[in-house]
């Protein structure tokens, strides 16, 4: 029995029955509505441990008021760890775990649920049919079979989407800054940047976001592409610079846009804003394009993940509790 402490930020209904599933150590969590940031950090008052998720903010000045409320841990209920100052953490002297890894098959299959909406325009589809509409002009698609799809990062997600996309038939080109083991086992194709730009039929990121990657999809990268590309979006937003693709969906060089994440989401995802005006007007003008697909961070959403999600992040509680080591994989700082 433990009585470990856990500010539990940005709670969704959705994620506590899991937790509440596997909480089998009975740690004490407190759900908070709130995502985590400078004014909401005061919540986390006589708590050890706060457990955050994807949007919640943990810069320098952040983990500073944590750390005056006397916070320990971190722990992250996710894979990406952008949104965390890990230098500040570490200085602190506070620990971050994460969950490295909870079923890259979720993403790696929303990515290619995206990649076929946009292709077959499924959600252009669906309107019609329910509105008594059976034309099929403007719904022509191609074969994915024989197309080239350029991935960029080789990890446990862009392995996993390889794989589904060699069943399709298609030519896997890859490009990574380092190739794991099993990346090079593949029938992948390694390839630079400049050569997957001008190659791919379907582009799709799978790398995380840090400085080296931040906009990498810029106007540059898009003047090399092949007209009419798709490019597919399911890692982090600020890998893209939206503006850029915005006027590359004006010129028609992008052809397809499937997008998962965007770099302002923080401000708008995960939550119902259906009956408020939304003042975002680069992401309204996106949705104005009709071959352009916006999922609001749900690639990770499947039942496995969430299972998964919820016993390696109590698990990491439990190691800091017991103060046993937290496994390399799982520890950031
Ligand atoms: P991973 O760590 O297994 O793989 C990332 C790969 O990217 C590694 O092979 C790494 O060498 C490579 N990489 C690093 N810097 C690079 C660069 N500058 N250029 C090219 N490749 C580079 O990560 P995993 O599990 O495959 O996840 C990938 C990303 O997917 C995460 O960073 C996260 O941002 C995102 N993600 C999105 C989810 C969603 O719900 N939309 C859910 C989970 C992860």
């Amino acid at each position: 029995m433990y009585d470990m402490r856990v500010a539990f930020f940005s709670a969704k209904p959705y994620e506590m029955q899991f937790f509440n599933r596997l909480n089998t150590q009975q740690h004490e969590i407190s759900y908070i509505d709130a995502p985590l940031y400078a004014e909401t950090a005061r919540l986390a008052e006589n708590f050890e441990a706060v457990c955050v998720f994807v949007n919640d903010i943990l810069n320098e000045h952040v983990l500073h008021l944590l750390s005056q409320q006397g916070v320990k841990l971190i722990a992250l209920r996710c894979a990406g760890y952008n949104n965390v100052n890990l230098n500040a953490a570490k200085s602190l002297g506070i620990i971050v775990a994460r969950v490295p890894a909870y079923s890259p098959y979720s993403v790696a299959e929303h990515t290619l649920a995206l990649i076929l909406a946009l292709n077959r325009k499924i959600h252009r589809a669906f309107n019609r049919v329910r509105e008594g509409n059976f034309a099929l002009s403007g719904l022509i698609g191609f074969d994915l079979h024989g197309k080239t799809v350029g991935l960029i990062g080789l990890g446990k997600i862009g392995l996993v989407t390889a794989n589904i996309l060699f069943g399709f038939g298609c030519k896997v080109l890859g490009y990574d800054v380092q190739w794991s083991a099993e990346a090079q086992k593949m029938p992948i194709i390694p390839v630079d940047l400049p050569m997957l730009y001008q190659q791919s039929d379907i582009i799709s990121l799978h790398c995380p976001l840090t400085p080296q990657t931040f906009h990498m999809i810029n106007h540059e990268a898009i003047e090399q592409m092949k007209k009419g590309v798709m490019l597919i979006n399911t890692s982090r937003g600020a890998l893209i610079d939206t503006q850029a693709v915005i006027a590359g969906l004006k010129s028609e060089k992008i052809g397809y846009l499937g997008l998962d994440v965007y770099e302002e989401e923080a401000d708008l995802f995960f939550e119902d804003l259906s009956d408020r005006v939304i003042q975002d007007d680069v992401f309204m003008r996106l949705l104005t394009f009709p071959n352009v697909l916006i999922t609001g961070h749900q690639a990770f959403f499947t039942e496995e993940a969430l299972s998964n999600i919820a016993e390696t992040t109590l698990q990491n509680i439990t190691f800091f509790e017991q103060k046993l080591p937290i496994p390399e994989a799982n520890r950031l700082a």
